[in-house]
């Protein structure tokens, strides 16, 4: 690379840099002299130094990162982080779970609804709606008051997986409709699905999405609810994106397949959600390991700990492994959630810690004065 174009691509990253702020003063990383010592190497290597701040989070690099990574031209990143000096002062609670600090309250859109989370992954097929389902099930199984949106606009089916084929009821005084969700096994449960007609195609840009999605929202009687889990679209296009920037998300759960982990499609959807400072509460391996449904011996077909290297790799916790198991999808495709049919399975087992993790990762995030 020349001196010139290094130049260019060492301007566009500062230009990037200064994007990044501290989620609680506001600075950001370069004016407030945390990134030092910014150059760019012949081969398009990124190097900079990082002085980290007492009560910085952790993931403001991660976020530093991620916007250099992004800027053209950048071929790798390489971060030196400098820790605070011992005895600096750390802020009392300060938070270190998850990359943004805990959002102001979902500004009305869905009033009654406690926190949201969404399910989401790199690509379709890799089990995000059978964990959106039976995360759900699961939590309404421990006395939680949830809900479950399919916002999958591309495919619907948590009706399907929940045995629904009712159409949700209109409730309220004329003008003032609203629509009641269905409920089953405890959770109160809306679909894109029931608005979209079989025969629509599901290209709908994304802006469309959102504001199709603003309006469902607003139109739903959800409630009072402890949890509201949404079904994502797969992937990390526009779609997905304006429904981040129309609900409000407490936290992100990546659902990955050991194959997936090989092909950086997750990472693109990590990136994604840290760049709109949506928390990602951790990952989930779906589909680790093949449980024999004659004898109940587990399989390693895809080999081991993939979720737990892209944990390490991406500073994210591993919050569950979900074997592959028969009875998962028969309970899909029957409309009975694993963890309501045969609840004391391999997976449902490993579906009910995922969901425990979930709720103690949502819990910490509620200041301890509510
Ligand atoms: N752990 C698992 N064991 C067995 N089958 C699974 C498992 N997870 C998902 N499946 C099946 O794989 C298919 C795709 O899963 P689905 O949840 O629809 O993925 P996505 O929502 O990501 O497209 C479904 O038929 C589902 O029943
Ligand atoms: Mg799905």
């Amino acid at each position: 690379m020349q001196a010139s174009e290094r130049d260019q691509v060492l301007r566009r990253v500062a230009a990037a840099l200064t994007l990044v702020l501290h989620p609680t003063t506001g600075d950001d990383v370069v004016s407030s002299g945390r990134v030092r010592e910014l150059d760019v190497l012949e081969d398009g290597t990124v190097r900079f130094k990082f002085a980290l701040q007492a009560d910085d989070p952790g993931t403001l690099v991660r976020q530093a990162r991620a916007a250099a990574e992004t800027v053209e031209g950048v071929a790798k990143v390489k971060i030196d982080i400098a820790l605070p000096a011992a005895g600096a002062p750390q802020k009392k609670g300060a938070l270190r779970a998850g990359n943004v600090p805990a959002p102001t309250p979902n500004p009305n859109l869905i009033p009654g609804v406690r926190q949201i989370i969404a399910v989401s992954s790199g690509k379709g097929g890799v089990g995000k709606s059978t964990v959106a389902v039976n995360v759900a099930a699961a939590l309404a199984q421990s006395g939680r008051r949830v809900g479950l949106l399919d916002a999958d606009i591309y495919g619907p089916n948590v009706p399907i997986m929940f045995g629904e084929k009712r159409k949700p009821s209109v409730v309220g005084p004329k003008g003032k409709e609203k629509m009641q969700p269905l409920e089953a096994y405890g959770v109160q449960l809306m679909s894109l699905g029931f608005l979209l007609d079989a025969e629509q195609p599901a290209i709908m840009r994304g802006p469309m999405i959102a504001g199709i999605l603003k309006q469902f929202l607003s139109e739903v009687e959800w409630g009072e609810l402890d949890v509201l889990v949404v079904d994502m679209p797969p992937g990390t296009g526009d779609a997905q994106l304006s429904l981040v920037q129309t609900i409000r998300l407490d936290g992100v759960v990546m659902v990955t397949t050991p194959q997936d982990v090989s092909t950086g499609d997750v990472l693109r959807g990590i990136k994604m959600f840290e760049r709109t400072n949506t928390r990602v509460l951790g990952i989930v391996e779906n589909m680790a390991g093949f449980i024999c449904p004659c004898c109940g011996q587990r399989y390693e077909i895809f080999g081991r700990a993939g979720g737990q290297r892209l944990a390490e790799q991406t500073g994210l916790e591993l919050l569950g492994e979900v074997p592959l198991e028969m009875i998962v999808r028969e309970g899909g495709d029957e409309g009975v959630p694993v963890v309501i049919g045969h609840s004391e399975s391999p997976s449902a087992m490993a579906l009910r810690a995922l969901a425990e993790n979930v709720a103690s990762r949502l819990e910490a995030l509620v200041p301890a004065a509510v």
